[in-house]
């Protein structure tokens, strides 16, 4: 009698444990589970011609993302865009590096984020000094920001040195390139 008490209190000994075990492997699954829910991407851009736009699209569904257009308070115009004239209005702003061209929209709730790709074209081998206009609305410190830009051909340039002091306490990543990239071209980039 006293050997079948010891082996019913051993076996519900081991069943609590089983029990208690597998709780907290649940609790932590769990957590798991919304600490990643909770990590969000965003995918903000500013296209004048689509090209960017385009990749925009691609890249928010390669990694999940949540789509912005940067949208200007004022459009620009084809003569806006003319870079062959010293006058236009995108040569006179890239010229003036601390002109900050108004932005008319803006991210709703950045704080959710702790990704944000920013997206671009190469404009005079950096960004468009309107993407330092979004970049300083928000408060980025400590968020992981990945630049990424279309072009007519020429790489990065100086892109990153001219937007790093806009976010300085953002983690910064190296600018990609998305120009020409397919939708699983893109999805090798970013891994
Ligand atoms: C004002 C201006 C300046 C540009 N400067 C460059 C440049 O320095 N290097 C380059 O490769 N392409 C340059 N481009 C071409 C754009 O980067 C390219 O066409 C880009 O894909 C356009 O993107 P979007 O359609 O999203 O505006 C320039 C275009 C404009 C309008």
């Amino acid at each position: 009698m006293k050997r079948l008490t010891t082996i019913l209190v051993l076996s519900l000994a081991v069943i609590l444990c089983a029990c208690a075990g597998n709780k907290g492997g649940q609790e932590s699954v769990q957590q798991s589970n919304s600490k990643n829910m909770n990590k969000k991407t965003l995918v903000a851009y500013f296209s004048a011609t689509g090209t960017t736009k385009a990749a925009a699209e691609k890249l928010a569904e390669v990694v999940g993302g949540n789509l912005h257009e940067i949208q200007p308070e004022q459009p620009y115009t084809d003569a806006d865009l003319d870079w062959h004239n010293q006058q236009s209005r995108s040569s006179l702003e890239m010229k003036d590096k601390i002109s900050r061209p108004a932005i008319k929209n803006k991210v709703e709730n950045m704080e959710q984020y702790d990704t944000v790709y920013i997206g671009f074209p190469i404009w005079w081998y950096i960004a468009p000094t309107i993407v330092n206009t979004f970049v300083e609305q928000y408060n980025l410190e400590g968020k992981t920001v990945i630049p990424f830009f279309t072009s007519g051909g020429s790489g990065k340039g100086e892109t990153l040195n001219y937007l790093k002091p806009s976010a300085p306490k953002a983690n910064w990543k190296e600018p990609i390139n998305l120009t020409d990239k397919s939708e699983e071209e893109i999805e090798k980039l970013v891994k």
